[in-house]
Parts: structure tokens; sequence; C-alpha cells
């Protein structure tokens, strides 16, 4: 069957018939924004991958948050259809539910095609921890496994060594599967097509950079964006808690924290160098696929908000993607709406293979020149609360299982709660640039952006828009919501689109 696709596809496009299936390497940060500077300090993925191939400047995340956008990316579903709906066994992140689905992500898929598959690095928040299995386990797919057990750190963690858990306290985790991935590099041939993944802990908490980069860019302060720090009174309940603004003494916290990131992914730059060069001193350069992205973005100080994700700005959704390969264009930019569950099918296509109809992202289309697009993606995020998570001295004791993070050293702002749960509409076409957002609170509260008119999100035009127009995002969305396979996520109206 398989072959029979294959000739198929060599019969219909004559590039996918060259003589060796390339090869595909991903690097999947952990939290790198792009709005604010993220991809800054990253001058050898620029030179390497951006200016060797396409940097995607409309690209977002199912979900600004990392277990659910982690099952989106390896399965290519949204997350009401994987049901990993947060970093909790209990809220389904590598519980039993995804290993079922695990079973068919495009790494089972390239590796049932031939492919050799190396992982390093964190996975699914919850993998490796005793009440999923322990580090044991491995994930279907991965001929070579090096899955970090739990969430990202950069010291005294365990690595799962193809099911061998090994536990380092002092090696700074990044140069770990950076080495890994060169001793895999160094042992592969054109013979086979591999697929690698790699996936570092940058710029991730608690942003610990390494000893040889401490200090590098000491003189860096956060972005003051026109919505930094700021007080809002048209956004949803989390947001205009207090204190707003922030106290000036957490100013440089926050100053802290962004030069922090940027320090801790310049191990990532020199890592995605030493993979370049590795594959070009092995002759396996011009045969391989180079993507680059992050799980989600990140915020600091916007909206009087700490640091975080979790919220639909364009800080938190949107991230990085940058592909090098031999059939993407060089030096260009793509302004093609693109969302990361298309990533599992894109590689499947990359590999020669048919992404299956069930996915409900799309290949990307690599023209950069086509300018004729329209789509509608959702995004969802469903709000976390805990209890402990208050700390004793702050205020919020009222219902305090329903909030998350708030810490006094955040000055008792809250980062989460359970209401804080939302679906949004990032509507992109040669023409609109728009989001609605509806919110799973007692207000149903809705916001809505024009982002060309007002990249910073400052104000909430929901009052203001037509009300035909508020009402189709709201079915649209309703639809959304629900959807299965590409067919019915990339339309689920099924209906000529009210706009061209
Ligand atoms: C290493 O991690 C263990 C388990 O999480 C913890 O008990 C220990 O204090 C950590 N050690 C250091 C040096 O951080
Ligand atoms: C590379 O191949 C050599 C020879 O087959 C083998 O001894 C070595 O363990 C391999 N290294 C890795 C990292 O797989
Ligand atoms: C930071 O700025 C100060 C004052 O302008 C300067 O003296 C210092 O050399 C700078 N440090 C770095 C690392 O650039
Ligand atoms: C990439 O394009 C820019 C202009 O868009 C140009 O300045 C630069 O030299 C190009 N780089 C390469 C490697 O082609
Ligand atoms: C995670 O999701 C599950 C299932 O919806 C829920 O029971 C749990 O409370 C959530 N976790 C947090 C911390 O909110
Ligand atoms: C959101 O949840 C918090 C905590 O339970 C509650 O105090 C607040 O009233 C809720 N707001 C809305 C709009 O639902
Ligand atoms: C919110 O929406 C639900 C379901 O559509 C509805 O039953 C409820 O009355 C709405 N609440 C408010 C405050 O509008």
């Amino acid at each position: 069957m398989l072959n029979y696709l294959l000739i198929t596809l060599c019969l219909a496009h004559v590039a996918v018939c060259q003589d060796h299936n390339p090869n595909i390497v991903v690097i999947l940060t952990d939290d790198q924004d792009v709005v604010l500077g993220g991809m800054n300090p990253m001058k050898n993925v620029h030179r390497f991958i951006g200016n060797e191939g396409t940097t995607f400047t409309n690209s977002f995340v199912t979900s600004p948050i990392c277990c659910p956008s982690r099952a989106s990316f390896l399965s290519g579903l949204h997350v009401h259809n994987h049901m990993t709906w947060n970093n909790s066994v209990s809220g389904g992140c590598y519980s039993r539910t995804w290993r079922k689905l695990e079973t068919r992500t495009f790494a089972t898929a390239l590796k049932d095609s031939g492919y050799n598959t190396f992982y390093a690095g964190k996975y699914l928040n919850e993998y490796g921890v005793h009440a999923t299995g322990g580090p044991e386990q491995i994930p279907p797919g991965w001929s070579e496994w090096h899955g970090l057990v739990g969430n990202s750190v950069y010291y005294n963690y365990t690595i799962s060594n193809n099911g061998v858990p090994t536990y380092s306290p002092d090696l700074y985790l990044t140069d770990i599967i950076r080495d890994l991935s060169l001793n895999f590099i160094e042992n592969q041939t054109e013979s086979q097509p591999f697929l690698m993944v790699l996936a570092p802990p940058a710029p991730h908490q608690p942003f610990t950079p390494a000893p040889r980069h401490q200090g590098v860019f000491s003189n860096v302060t956060t972005v003051r964006h026109p919505n930094f720090n700021i007080a809002v009174n048209d956004k949803h309940w989390l947001l205009s808690m207090p204190p707003a603004p922030l106290p000036a003494e957490m100013i440089p916290d926050l100053d802290k924290v962004y030069r922090s990131r940027w320090e801790s992914l310049l191990a990532v730059d020199e890592m995605v160098a030493d993979v370049v060069e590795a594959l070009d001193s092995n002759s396996l350069l011009t045969n391989t696929y180079l993507i680059y992205t992050s799980d989600n973005g990140y915020h600091i100080g916007q909206f009087s908000q700490v640091y975080d994700k979790r919220q639909p700005y364009e800080t938190d959704i949107r991230v990085p993607l940058l592909i090098r390969g031999p059939k993407v264009q060089k030096n260009v930019t793509n302004d093609q709406p693109v969302l990361n569950i298309d990533l599992a099918p894109t590689i499947m296509e990359l590999a020669g293979l048919l992404p299956p109809k069930s996915l409900d992202g799309k290949p990307i289309n690599f023209d950069s020149l086509n300018k004729d697009f329209e789509r509608n993606m959702l995004v969802e995020y469903y709000g976390e609360g805990r209890d402990g998570t208050v700390d004793p001295s702050c205020p919020w004791k009222y219902d305090s299982d329903n909030l998350a993070q708030c810490y006094p050293e955040y000055d008792c702002k809250c980062q989460d709660s359970k209401n804080n749960t939302f679906a949004c509409l990032r509507h992109i076409s040669n023409r609109i640039n728009k989001k609605y957002c509806s919110f799973a609170d007692s207000e149903n509260f809705t916001e809505m952006y024009d982002i060309d008119n007002d990249p910073y999100e400052l104000t909430n035009i929901i009052d203001k828009e037509l009300p035909s127009v508020k009402h189709w995002y709201k079915l649209m969305l309703s639809q959304m919501i629900t959807c299965k396979g590409y067919s019915n996520c990339d339309n689920p109206l099924q209906q000529p689109r009210i706009y061209g």
C-alpha cells in the first residue's frame, strides 16, 4: 500500500522521486517568543537556516502552553482532538489517552517508511515520571531515544537513554543534546534517510545560561512596546488583577529574565551551527531539511502581567518558524498563515508520504510569492487552577483552587486561573489580520483585535465591530472548536467565506 502511494506520488510530483528521501532535522525550543525579540540572539539560526531558507512571518501554535502544543506538533491534531488539555497527567499530558495517539505521529510514520529516527531533549512534560510508566518506556517512532524526564531544566536531570535512565547533576543539558546529535550524525550515511528532533530546554524558566554565556547580554533590557506594563480595562478578568501597573521594583527582575533568556539561547544557537557543520562535513547537508521553531511564545510585562505564556495575545501564540531544505526558497520570508499542526503533515510530505486526511493540519505551501491565502486558525487554552499555588501571604484566599501561580515575588499577581479558558480564531488573509477570542468565564467575555491597525492589542474592538461580522466569528469559532480532520478544520462552515 505504502509503495503504491509512493509510486502514485512519484508520477504526480517528479520531485518526490529523487534518489534518496531527504533527511529532516527539527529544532524545537521551549517558550521562545518571536514578538519580543526572542530570535535576536540567534545569529547562526538566521545565517544557516533563515538566509539559506524561508522565514515564516505568520506562524502560530494551537495552544500557548508546552504539553498541549507539543502534543499538537507530534500528532498534527488540535487540542480538542488529542485531548492533552494541560501540563498534568490528569489533563492528558503523556496520559493513557495520549499514548494511544502516540502510535500515529510523524515519527511513527517516518520510522515505518524506513527512516532512522532520533529524539533528544524535552518531550511531553509528564514523560518518564512514575505515573506514566517511568523512563524505561520509549515512545513509539524513535529508533534512538534520549528523552528528558519531566519538564525543562538545565542541570540535575534524568535522561532516558533508549530506556535506560541516566542521572546527570552538572552537565548543561543543551550541550548534552548537541553532543548526542553530533554522535548520531557521525554515523549516518546516504543509504538510509533520518529524522532528528532536538528539543533543548532554553529559554524556559529558570533561564539558566551555559557558564560561558553568563553576562554576555548584561546590558540588555526587556523590550518596552506600547503595551508594556500598562493597566487595562477592556480585557478578561485575569488581566484586571492588581497590581497594575507592576511596581517599579519589579521591572529590574523582568529585565533580568529577558537577558537570561537570551543568554540561555546562545547554547542553542551554537548547537545549530555545530549540527549544520556536522551535516556538511558528512555530505548530508544538501539533502536535509532543517526546521526551527518553538512550542509557544512568551510575555514579559505586557498589560502589567509578569512573565509567562497561557494568554491569547500575539506574544504568547506567535512562534518562530524557519525552514531550509532542497525544495525551500532561500533567503525569503513567507507570510502564509501556518500552525504547529501543519508540521506533522509537512514532514510526512517531505518524506514522500501522503499525510492522512485525519490530521487537522495541512502541509505548508512553500511558495513565498503566493499571496492568495485565507485561514481561520484555532487557538485553545484550558486555564489551570490548583490548591496550594496561592501563597498564604497573598490576599486571594477566597477561591485559591481556581487560581495558579500567585507568588509573593510577583506581588501576588496570578498567572493563570480556571476561567482563563478561551478559544480564539486567528483570522489571516491578504486583507484581514484579526483575532476573535471567547472566554469560558461567568461573563462569556469576548475580545477582538484588528492586528494590522493595532499590533500591540491595545484596543478590544468587540463593541465596535458590525453585528454581522461578530456573528460570523462566533459561528465559525463554535464550529472550529469541535472540528475534526483537515478538510473540516480548514472550513467547517462549508460555505463561501464572507471575505473574498
Ligand atoms: C536535584 O534534583 C533533586 C530531585 O528533584 C533534588 O532533590 C536536589 O536538591 C537537586 N539538586 C540540586 C543540586 O539542585
Ligand atoms: C556509530 O557506529 C559505530 C560503528 O558501528 C558504533 O560503534 C557506535 O556506537 C555508533 N555510535 C552511535 C552514537 O550510535
Ligand atoms: C554596560 O554599560 C556600561 C555603562 O554604559 C559599560 O560601562 C559596560 O562596559 C557595559 N557592559 C557590557 C558588558 O557591555
Ligand atoms: C539575503 O537577502 C538580503 C536582502 O533581502 C541580502 O542583503 C543578503 O545578502 C541575502 N543573503 C544571502 C545569503 O543571500
Ligand atoms: C488539568 O485538566 C484536568 C482535566 O480537565 C483537570 O481535572 C485539572 O484540574 C487540570 N489541572 C489544573 C492544574 O488545572
Ligand atoms: C474568575 O475566577 C476567579 C477565581 O475563581 C473569580 O474570582 C472571578 O470572579 C472569575 N471571573 C469571571 C469573569 O468569571
Ligand atoms: C454565557 O453563555 C451561555 C451559553 O451560551 C449562556 O447560557 C449564558 O447565559 C451566557 N452568560 C452571560 C453572562 O452572557
